[in-house]
């Protein structure tokens, strides 16, 4: 075992984990956020650099502290380790520099783009970046490239996470597409426009934390915060059946992985499911999804909703016959769940 101490939260960890995971085991705001890190994906992070954290005391045996920032989902703990995140301005500010340069090419159309409202750049920028940018020069941008039916690439969002090149190569049955290409005229690509079209492709979807692979069968049917996110199930024979429908009025407009407090996949879902199966018919209904992000999406409160129907009936217990039961605030308050 390993003690290591976090914005001063000491906790004892299993040798071989890395400081993110000791983070995400003490939890709350000290978990450094992250963009390339997938915990389902074996070798994911060490691209992006936003989880870089300060270590002040290397470890017990050797308290030197490293000389520059370390990524935290590649680095493991050692006994006596002392690191900070947000208690080091000087890390914050580092930080900010990261999210600079994930911007710098950015396209920034948030408004037009179809993962606004559930983009891990956005709560990312907004969290940890600063207003204003100081790049003058043109962004890069890239042709259309045709990757199939299911799937809409749009490359000028990419942050090259590899997220989805690994699910490719760990989910799916054969991978098809990678990066080409190095530094600023790094994309991703399909090789000779093949179409990726196997299986468990549309994970890749569910992985990408920003707008650069999107669903074809959902893309701008409708804005992600007007819909209503349930979790459901199937029996399926390819995959766990385990997903989350989302919902306009009746209609199931999207059906996705379910994910974690830290916006990762929990069970990854086939094509079938995820695709092929929009009616309610197909899926028992378990109940509203718990969305434990900083998204628009949670601010529905639709887990509330059983919190009102029971404010309506205490109200309509107590009127005199024929009064009107009015809403008020209380039910929707997200403290009351
Ligand atoms: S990927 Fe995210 S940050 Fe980029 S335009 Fe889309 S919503 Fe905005
Ligand atoms: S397409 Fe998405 S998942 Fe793939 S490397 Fe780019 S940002 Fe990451
Ligand atoms: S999350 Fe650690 S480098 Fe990307």
């Amino acid at each position: 075992m390993a003690k290591v101490t976090i914005d001063g939260i000491s906790i004892e960890v299993p040798d071989g984990t890395t400081i993110l995971q000791a983070a995400r085991m003490i939890g709350g705001d000290i978990v450094p956020p992250t963009m390339c890190y997938h915990s389902k994906l074996k070798t994911s992070g060490g691209y992006c650099r936003t989880c870089i954290v300060k270590v002040g005391k290397g470890s017990e045996k050797d308290p030197r502290p490293m000389p520059k920032p370390v990524a935290s989902c590649r680095t493991t703990v050692m006994d006596g380790m002392e690191v900070q995140n947000l208690t080091s301005p000087d890390l914050l500010e580092a930080r900010a520099g990261v999210v600079e340069f994930l911007l710098i090419n950015h396209p920034l159309d948030c408004p037009v783009c179809d993962q606004a409202g559930e983009c891990d750049l956005q709560n990312l920028a907004y969290e940890n970046g600063k207003a204003g940018t100081r790049y003058e020069f043109p962004r890069r941008e890239f042709e259309r490239i045709d990757i199939g039916d299911k799937i809409q690439l749009h490359m000028n969002r990419c942050i090259l996470c590899y997220r989805c090149v690994k699910t490719a190569d760990q989910v799916t049955d054969g991978r098809v597409h990678g990066v080409i290409n190095r530094g600023d005229v790094a994309e991703i690509s399909t090789y000779i426009q093949n179409a990726v079209d196997n299986d468990f492709s549309g994970n890749m979807i569910d992985v990408c934390p920003v707008g650069a692979l999107t669903d074809k069968t959902f893309r701008f049917k409708s804005r992600v915060w007007y819909t209503k996110p349930m979790d459901a199930h199937c029996n399926c024979t390819k995959c766990s059946g385990k997903v989350r429908l989302w919902f306009k009025g009746e209609e199931v407009l999207r059906v996705t992985g379910r994910r974690d407090q830290f916006g990762e996949v929990t069970d990854w879902i086939c094509n079938e499911c995820r695709f092929d199966k929009k009616k309610t018919s197909d899926w028992t209904i378990e109940g509203p999804a718990h969305i434990d992000r900083d998204s628009v999406v949670s601010a529905n409160h639709y887990e509330s909703l059983k919190a009102l129907k029971t404010d309506i009936e205490r109200q309509r217990k107590s009127l005199p016959h024929g009064d009107k039961v009015t809403l008020g605030h209380g039910a929707l308050n997200p403290n009351n769940q």
